[in-house]
């Protein structure tokens, strides 16, 4: 059996307080956390009631944080403010951020060096478009994303820390015609080795993201080199996240 294998709950815009509610007492009754490691990150108004609310099990993160220091910066939040919420994950580059709010790199840099000071654990979404994906792309693409944070000024100078890297294709994710296994296993096999090589800070986690389900997501938990999913639409529907927790338990 794999170490313990991450799940983790991507709600985006999604959830309303009783949801939550609901969510945290059926899940919690789904009893699989002696080999899952499961991890909520909800729209951050709903973090702190949640956190206070929880059994035991949830472990608690953002889908991002602002990356900027000092205070004069109207609507935003740090990685410290989280943390103090009691957040342990924050989500980085995710490519609906990349894309619909200019997240580029230099933005994802300083993303990264908050959320490490912090003392929090990185997920970094990595993933090609269709387009880049048809042009063979795909390895330069994923590789630009990460070299963009390990080559940073910033990255040499961090404490030592583990990461997450959340393999994304962007034509995966929210897709009527979801990836499977197989067609991902090339990247997923270049993302260990590369890891290997590049990241020696800590440990790293691989994981997939994009439609994922309970019908699916085994045949990505059965690659070698992934510990973990992120689950984006289906953790909005608890007999679907429950699914996934069952399917993925023994993994
Ligand atoms: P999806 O989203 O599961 O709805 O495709 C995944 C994600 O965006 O993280």
């Amino acid at each position: 059996m794999k170490k313990q294998f991450l799940v983790i709950a991507n709600c985006k815009q999604g959830g309303r307080a009783a949801f939550f509610d609901q969510m945290l007492s059926e899940l919690a009754d789904c009893a699989v956390f002696d080999d899952i490691n499961l991890v909520v990150m909800p729209p951050v108004p709903y973090l702190g009631q949640l956190v206070r609310s929880s059994a035991s099990g949830f472990q608690w993160g953002v889908q991002m944080v602002s990356g900027r220091s000092g205070t004069a910066w109207t609507g935003s939040y740090d990685a410290s403010m989280v943390a103090e919420i009691g957040a342990q994950y924050v989500c980085i580059g995710h490519s609906e951020r990349r894309q619909h709010d200019r997240e580029n790199s230099s933005v994802t840099i300083s993303q990264y060096q908050q959320v490490v000071e912090a003392g929090l654990t990185p997920i970094f979404c990595v993933g090609e478009t269709a387009e880049q994906r048809a042009q063979s792309q795909t390895i330069q693409i994923i590789e630009a994303q990460l070299s963009a944070v390990f080559s940073s000024d910033c990255f040499a100078k961090l404490p030592k820390h583990d990461i997450i890297v959340a393999y994304e294709p962007v034509w995966a994710i929210g897709a009527d015609k979801p990836a499977d296994a197989q067609s991902v296993s090339t990247e997923f096999s270049w993302l260990a080795s590369y890891l290997t090589a590049q990241f020696s800070n800590g440990q790293h986690t691989l994981c997939y993201g994009g439609s994922v389900g309970p019908g699916n997501c085994r045949q990505f938990a059965r690659l070698p080199e992934v510990n973990g999913l992120l689950v984006g639409r289906a953790s909005l529907d608890i007999e679907a996240m429950k699914g996934v927790l069952l399917e993925c338990s023994g993994y």
